[in-house]
């Protein structure tokens, strides 16, 4: 079969497609024809191998999918650690969902990890349940025209949050709108801080989805409300999280972590979220955002155009075969 292959830890140049084996499935997997694989920024980490646990290469790319599962032509989308992008991939049953009819393949494996991550962001924040009579809820929400951004208004819009989202281009904020983003913030243009502070005079926000690193988690520790939270998922910059102890005092606030790889073992949690997530694809009420589709062999511009933060939703790989 042909599989996308990291052949060394240099970066997105260092993809290519190769003819592999078929994979041999583990007690407890089964055999996916994948149809469409959906780009994570954790994959553009690991070409470099900046993703925790990343094998030694080769290695086949790619953890999210959809596709037909073989034995019975259900068809699924799905998340695994590696080997995603390849005419078959070997996955837990556990880790499938049923794709919904009126899905494509390349909307399918735009769900998985930014949905799941998106919901459990604001589970972590305790937003799944009402606010206090007389609150709303408020977040800010940082990358928010990406792939888990995109999915993290579509989920806010539905729990009655009040959004605060940031991007680099007015053009992306300005689709994000449409999906109900109420408060957009063009970093490039106005310092997030500043706006966080002017636009909720003075008061803050609940929580912060923080992927980005550095000296933003310490910005929007500051950007907090009394008792709020950052969570940090995410260091896009590549820079170690900067923490502001005296920012925390000063809101007795909390800098959590949160990480799929690691919760998506835990079934307790995932059936839960998958119930709630379920019932609103039901309604229709989310509709992943797919800003761009490439065919597996132009993989490395796809690769690039998440790594250089050119794209807006999520970023498609067709899978031939
Ligand atoms: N912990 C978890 O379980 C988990 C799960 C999924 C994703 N993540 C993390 O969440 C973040 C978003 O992931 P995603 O796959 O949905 O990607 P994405 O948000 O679709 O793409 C990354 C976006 O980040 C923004 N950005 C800001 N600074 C950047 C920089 N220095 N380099 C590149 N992009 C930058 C860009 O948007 P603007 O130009 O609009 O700012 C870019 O479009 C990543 O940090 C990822 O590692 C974590």
């Amino acid at each position: 079969m042909k599989a996308l292959m990291i052949t060394r830890l240099t970066g997105p140049d260092a993809l290519t497609v190769q003819d592999v084996s078929d994979p041999s499935p583990k007690p407890g997997q089964v055999i996916v024809e994948v149809g469409a694989g959906g780009l994570n920024f954790a994959d553009v980490m690991t070409t470099k191998g900046g993703y925790p646990g990343t094998p030694a290469p080769p290695l086949i790319a790619g953890r999210e999918f959809a596709g037909v599962e073989e034995k019975t032509g259900r068809r699924v989308m799905g998340y695994t650690q590696w080997a995603a992008f390849a005419e078959k991939t070997a996955a837990y049953s556990h880790m499938l969902w049923t794709v919904p009819d009126a899905w494509t393949d390349e909307q399918a494996t735009a769900f998985p990890v930014n949905y799941f991550t998106a919901y459990l962001l604001y589970w972590q924040s305790g937003m799944t349940q009402p606010p206090a009579a007389g609150r709303t809820h408020r977040a800010l929400i940082h990358a928010v025209a990406g792939g888990v951004g995109t999915a993290a208004v579509q989920i806010g819009r539905l729990l009655g949050v009040e959004m605060y989202g940031t991007s680099s281009s007015d053009e992306k904020l300005a689709r994000v709108k449409e999906l109900g983003l109420q408060h957009a913030v063009n970093y490039k243009q106005h310092d997030y801080e500043e706006a966080v502070k002017n636009l909720t005079h003075g008061e803050g926000v609940d929580a912060v989805f923080e992927m980005l690193g550095g000296e933003h988690t310490a910005k929007s520790t500051r950007c907090l409300r009394d008792f709020g939270r950052v969570i940090q998922y995410g260091t896009a910059t590549g820079q170690p999280p900067q923490l502001d102890v005296r920012a925390m005092y000063a809101k007795s606030g909390i800098v959590q972590g949160l990480w799929l790889s690691y919760l998506s073992q835990k079934r307790e949690i995932m059936e839960p979220a998958w119930k709630q997530l379920s019932a609103w694809i039901a309604e229709d009420k989310l509709i992943p955002q797919i800003g761009h589709v490439f065919p597996m062999d132009r993989a490395i511009e796809a690769y690039k155009l998440l790594e250089e933060g050119k794209n807006y939703g999520k970023v498609v790989l067709k899978i031939p075969g």
